[in-house]
């Protein structure tokens, strides 16, 4: 659990050349985890970020190319338009948490993309305003900022261009983005903290770009995995790596989860959700209308996958061991399955250790 997780380490390091400002780095847990719970009030006013200004107070110095490289990260990709900066992430995450962002003001972000559940929300498709059900499964954020295209079907090529989707989907926040800032903007915290962050009231962009801010911060590194690499030989168990053995061998798995952060970012057909000769979702067909990509999604991230159960675009599969099983018979045969998935004929053990390295891909362990 998130808990137990050496996930991105603490590192605070106060002071740099003994200036008084505390800074902290990206990949750090204090950017991303913990719930800013004074939100449960619904006041507009948030002392726990007054209080908690000793991360917060600006400048900081935020991407940290080394740190980020002992967790196997490159430096976190920002648009020139909306670069990283502490206010903004601040802002970002406050907003991530604001359930007034909703139409009924019951759902935020955090709701689908619980920080305890992987950033995801366990259940097999999400549930948004007032029950409404949605047709996809809630993805995990982690590492989110270094992907090009976003949702399953790649409709998004930024996470700016992202953020203020799920405020328009009657199935999530339902509601307009225009009304949402109209809401915000009568919240003279927000009008203030605005003001401070870009020097204008909220607005749909500077919303997007606060939004987006915070989701870059949503990293995960330094697993088990990534200290083997490192060489840390015994960082993984013997299991573990026969385990990576067949990820990158016999159980072919590397050719789209591949890099490190075990996505290729291109759209594959394993036949989830096809059945009675028709897809349940035609996934990124809906984007490019090529016929190729009928019931192709996006090959998802593996890091931190132990956390957000259950999988696939639909939630169809419970946990990791039903994954595999439904590798090792060669995905859901149908007229556009990638030629990449065929049946593997693993043995038990070597499910069993494919199974151990998918969990070293997570920082708790
Ligand atoms: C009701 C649940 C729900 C809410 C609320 C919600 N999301 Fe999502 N989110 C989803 C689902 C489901 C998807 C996948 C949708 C798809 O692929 O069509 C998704 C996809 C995403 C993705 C794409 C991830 C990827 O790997 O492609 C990001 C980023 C994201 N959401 C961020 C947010 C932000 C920011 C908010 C708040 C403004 C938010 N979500 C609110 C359920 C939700
Ligand atoms: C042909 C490309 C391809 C290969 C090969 C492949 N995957 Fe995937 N993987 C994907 C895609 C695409 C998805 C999402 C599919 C969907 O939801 O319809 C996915 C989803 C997953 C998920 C669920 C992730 C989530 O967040 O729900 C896991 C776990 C996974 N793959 C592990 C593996 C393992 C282990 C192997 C090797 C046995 C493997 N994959 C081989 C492309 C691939």
């Amino acid at each position: 659990m998130i808990q137990r997780t050496r996930l991105i380490f603490v590192t605070i390091l106060a002071g740099l050349c003994g200036a008084l400002t505390p800074i902290v780095l990206l990949g750090t847990r204090p950017l991303s985890f913990g719930r800013p719970t004074l939100f449960s009030d619904n006041r507009s006013v948030i002392p726990a970020f007054a209080s908690a200004g000793h991360w917060l107070a600006p400048p900081a110095v935020l991407q940290a190319a080394d740190a980020l490289r002992r967790l196997g990260l490159p430096e976190v990709p920002a648009p020139a338009a909306n670069p990283l900066t502490q206010e903004k992430i601040r802002l970002g995450r406050q907003l991530f948490f604001e359930k007034r962002l909703s139409e009924d003001g019951t759902i935020s972000c955090a709701v689908c993309h619980d920080p305890q559940k992987g950033f995801a929300d366990g259940r097999t498709t999400s549930v948004g305003v007032r029950g409404s059900k949605g047709r996809r499964h809630s993805p995990s954020l982690f590492n989110a900022a270094f992907q090009s295209y976003f949702f399953w079907d790649g409709r998004a090529t930024s996470l700016e261009a992202q953020s203020t989707e799920p405020l328009r989907n009657p199935a999530e926040m339902g509601d307009t983005v225009e009304k949402a800032v109209a809401r915000l903007s009568r919240l003279p915290e927000y009008q203030r903290q605005f003001r401070d962050v870009f020097g204008a009231p909220p607005t749909t962009e500077n919303l997007a770009q606060a939004l987006a801010s915070f989701e870059r911060t949503i990293l995960s590194g330094g697993s088990p995995y990534d200290r083997y690499v490192a060489g840390e030989h015994n960082a993984l168990t013997t299991g573990a790596v026969e385990g990576m053995e067949l990820f990158n061998g016999k159980a072919h798995c590397n050719p789209c989860h591949q890099g490190f952060n075990f996505s290729d970012g291109l759209f594959h057909n394993l036949g989830v959700g096809w059945s009675s000769n028709s897809f349940q979702d035609l996934g990124r067909f809906e984007v490019t209308g090529v016929f190729k990509d009928k019931g192709a999604f996006k090959t998802p991230t593996l890091r931190e996958i132990f956390e957000s159960a259950p999988y696939m675009q639909d939630g169809s599969l419970a946990s990791l061991e039903a994954v595999i099983e439904f590798y090792d018979q060669g995905g859901n045969p149908n007229p556009h399955l990638d030629r990449l998935i065929k049946p593997l004929h693993l043995t038990r053990e070597e499910k069993a250790a494919l199974l151990e390295f998918l969990k070293s891909l997570n920082g708790s362990h």
